[in-house]
């Protein structure tokens, strides 16, 4: 089994070697090259991520990669979701036309891939599939490159996206990580405790990025890390926010980051309001699942406090409505 894993590695690696090399210097490549360029990520950033290209079958014909591999290499590259099995035999590449993420284990071995379609298209991501050395959620992109700077830095920022990722790095941000277009995980967060205490959810700027953040709260708070929310104004995601805006605007607002709790409430009283009878009681319920989450006493207490100051009771009285746990802690 080892050996399968190894195996996997070095094919992974070998294919990093060809889409990069495809990048820099196939004419296949004119359009990633001005894509990449148009989205203001200079070689250097390229190289840093490994930035690949995999052509399109219009020049490049389905086994671009197939054709470059051994008859060996390509069981493995099957395994490792490189190359799609056809019924009526053979292979044919997965990855086609699309700007190449290699992902990384924190011992920078390649564990799979994440590709963008260039311009409009659909799927617009495109991730390797789980093999067994990809596990998504065990998996975090841009943790190997920039994990040093989350070290240095004593801060995370977490970002959505890949461009997101790349694009905090071009313009002076670089303690940043990306989940692979999932929901943060439990086990993400505990990779990110082994670098840094403090942790900024920097999500795009629309609904599904402050759902993901309300998401996310319950697995800060088992987890004990110190989550932070900052807000993007609608309509914006980091790599937007920055290229327009530029570093000091995003520093003034990551400096202005909210905790997960303050963050949570000021949500809720958005959405229920707290004139009303009914709307307390929806904002008690919603806050819950989080009291119940939360494994540090300290913490629990003071959320309670918190959370019982807005709503307008009493610490003990909240901490009573609250299933589970003990109402207070001594
Ligand atoms: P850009 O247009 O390249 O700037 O994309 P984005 O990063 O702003 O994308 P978006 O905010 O829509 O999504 C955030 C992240 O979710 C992406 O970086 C991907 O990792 C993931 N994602 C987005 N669309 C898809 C998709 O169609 N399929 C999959 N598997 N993942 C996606
Ligand atoms: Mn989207
Ligand atoms: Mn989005
Ligand atoms: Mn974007
Ligand atoms: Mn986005």
């Amino acid at each position: 089994k080892s050996r399968k894993r190894q195996l996997l590695y070095e094919v992974n690696e070998k294919v990093v070697t060809i889409f990069r090399r495809t990048l820099l210097a196939s004419d296949m490549a004119k359009s990633a090259r001005a894509y990449l360029e148009e989205r203001k990520i200079p070689p250097a950033v390229q190289e840093r991520f490994g930035l690949g290209y995999a052509p399109s079958p219009d020049s490049a014909g389905w086994n671009f990669l197939g054709a470059q591999l051994a008859a060996e290499e390509k069981l493995v590259a099957v395994e490792a979701g490189l190359l799609v099995e056809k019924e009526s035999g053979g292979t044919y590449d997965r990855f086609r036309d699309r700007v190449l993420f290699p992902i990384y284990d924190r011992r920078g071995r390649v564990v799979g891939f994440g590709g963008r379609i260039i311009g409009e298209g659909q799927p617009k991501y495109m991730n390797s599939p789980e093999s067994l050395v990809f596990n998504k959620s065990a998996s975090l992109l841009g943790l190997y490159q920039q994990g040093d700077e989350i070290r240095r830095r004593r801060k995370a920022i977490v970002v959505e996206g890949n461009f997101d990722l790349v694009s905090l790095v071009v313009h002076g941000c670089p303690n940043v990580v990306a989940p692979l277009g999932t929901a943060l995980t439990a086990q993400q967060l505990r990779m990110l405790k082994g670098f840094s205490e403090e942790c900024v959810l920097l999500f795009d700027g629309d609904t599904a990025g402050v759902k993901a953040a309300m998401r996310s709260v319950p697995l800060f708070l088992s987890e004990q890390i110190a989550g932070k929310v900052a807000l993007l104004p609608t309509g914006h995601d980091p790599d937007t926010f920055v290229r327009e805006e530029g570093l000091a605007a995003l520093n003034t607002l990551l400096d202005k980051a909210m905790p997960l709790p303050e963050f949570v409430l000021q949500q809720l009283v958005a959405e229920y309001g707290l004139t009303s009878y009914d709307g307390k009681i929806r904002i008690i319920k919603e806050l819950q699942p989080l009291i119940k989450a939360t494994t540090s006493p300290l913490q629990r207490s003071l959320m309670l406090s918190h959370f019982s100051e807005a709503i307008g009771i009493s610490p003990d009285e909240l901490g009573a409505s609250m299933p589970g746990r003990e109402a207070t802690v001594r």
